[in-house]
């Protein structure tokens, strides 16, 4: 079956372009986010996470979601999961891609998860993220702290075992905002880059805080896809207290709404405009 995010991925990084996936926890971030992609007219990946997907579902259905907020610019991303029924259920949802977190696992455990995923989600036209070395910090539930890089012959056997679509990688990249950038290893993704088919798709996970040369040198290598969260709702929680501090007397939802919207807005336009559009 043809996927349509694949597509959308291949011209991004024919371009020499990445797009962002961010990770989203409210209707402020999906409307402004939506919205943004459909002005720029670029592609963007909603990426939720695991705990938040269970939550939402509860309520809306995640099904819902989905049908309300598709464009053609707007691909559903399930962020690092372990349980592989609950993956099973975001692709039967709708989701345009997954990830099968297997890093924590020994390699093997890893390629076996991998491939019933891959099978799982092919006759789905889902796409499949699979990751090698660990990403420390953790998000939004997932993860513990301790990084590992990922290793060049594993990589490979991963890849060539599972030809899996989008390979996200260990670099010393972290979750969370950064103390410092020593730990990135940036030339374990130029092996991988030079050792892959040269259509292999990337992703760079821990994408706040991450210098402009960092995020365009991984581009240059095949990085399709960064993932944005800390940021996000860094930026989220400013612009609440901001509007309470300046309208405490003021009670009022739709003022409340455009702040919201005008303030995300302008964080998905500078990520999307400078390195999507
Ligand atoms: P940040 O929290 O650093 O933005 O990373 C997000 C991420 O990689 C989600 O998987």
């Amino acid at each position: 079956m043809k996927k349509k995010l694949s597509k959308a991925l291949v011209e991004l990084k024919k371009k020499g372009k990445s797009t962002f996936a961010f990770n989203l926890q409210n209707f402020y971030q999906l409307e402004a986010c939506v919205f943004t992609a459909s002005k720029l007219k670029v592609p963007v990946i909603i990426q939720f996470s695991e705990r938040f997907l269970r939550f939402l579902n509860d309520k809306y259905s995640v099904e819902y979601i989905i049908r309300k907020y598709k464009t053609d610019y707007t691909y559903f991303h399930l962020d690092h999961c372990i349980d592989l029924d609950f993956i099973k259920f975001c692709i039967d949802s709708g989701f345009d891609s997954v990830m099968y977190d297997g890093s924590a696992f020994a390699i093997d455990e890893n390629i076996k998860n991998t491939l019933i995923i891959m099978e799982y989600a092919e006759k789905a036209g889902c796409l499949v993220e699979g990751e090698l070395g660990k990403v420390s910090g953790v998000e939004d539930g997932f993860g513990e702290e301790g990084s590992s890089y990922a290793e060049i012959m594993e990589i490979i056997r991963y890849v060539k075992e599972t030809k899996i679509d989008l390979m996200a990688l260990g670099i010393g990249n972290a979750h969370g905002f950064y103390e410092n950038l020593d730990g990135i290893d940036i030339s374990i993704l130029k092996d991988a880059s030079n050792q892959l088919e040269a259509n292999q798709l990337f992703v760079l996970h821990g994408g706040t805080g991450l210098p402009e040369n960092v995020i365009r040198e991984a581009i240059s290598l095949g990085v399709v896809k960064i993932n944005i969260s800390t940021q996000l709702k860094k930026e989220t929680m400013d612009l609440v207290k901001k509007f309470a501090n300046n309208n405490n007397k003021l009670y009022n939802e739709i003022s409340y709404h455009d702040n919201m919207m005008v303030g995300l807005s302008k964080l998905f336009e500078n990520y999307l405009h400078k390195y999507t559009l």
